[in-house]
């Protein structure tokens, strides 16, 4: 099994009707090969972790790298891993513009970093971290 974590910029904003058609797909998608993971969205970036069988992310990072809804995906982490993070999640969701710092404890000390900065990209343990804080309680769009 591999985990693969990535940054990127869509080319214009999502709306929630948008983000939510694409969650949907995803969803379904991912249940077939038996990925799962986190995808958050803040401010036109996205972080995604997808994990499962390595050919399988393999092919499903390279196929979400050639949407042309968004651009300058920056590969965070793609490394073997023994056991799934995310395992209830098909792909779990948060839209970070929606939310109330106070609704996630921890959250808070990541409010001014884009999902995009340099603190992100050069630092999976970090990464990690904030889609750890999602894990229990990701809601729909
Ligand atoms: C930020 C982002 C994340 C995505 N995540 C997934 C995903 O986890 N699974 C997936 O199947 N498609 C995902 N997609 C969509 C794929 O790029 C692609 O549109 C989709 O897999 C095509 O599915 P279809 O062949 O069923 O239409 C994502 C797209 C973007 C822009």
């Amino acid at each position: 099994m591999i985990r693969f974590v990535y940054t990127s910029s869509s080319v214009k904003p999502f709306s929630n009707d948008e983000l939510l058609l694409l969650l949907d797909r995803a969803r379904r998608n991912n249940s077939k090969l038996g990925i799962t993971g986190m995808l958050l969205y803040k401010d036109g970036e996205f972080m995604q972790a997808l994990e499962g069988d390595e050919a399988q992310v393999h092919s499903l990072s390279a196929q979400i790298a050639k949407d042309p809804r968004h651009k300058e995906i920056m590969t965070v982490l793609d490394s073997p891993c023994t056991e799934r993070e995310f395992p209830d999640w098909s792909m779990g969701f948060r839209n970070l513009n929606d939310m109330a710092p106070q609704e996630v404890p921890g959250y808070s000390t990541f409010l001014d970093s884009p999902l995009r900065a340099h603190t992100f990209v050069n630092n999976p343990a970090l990464c990690r971290k904030l889609l750890l804080l999602f894990k229990t309680k990701p809601v729909g769009v």
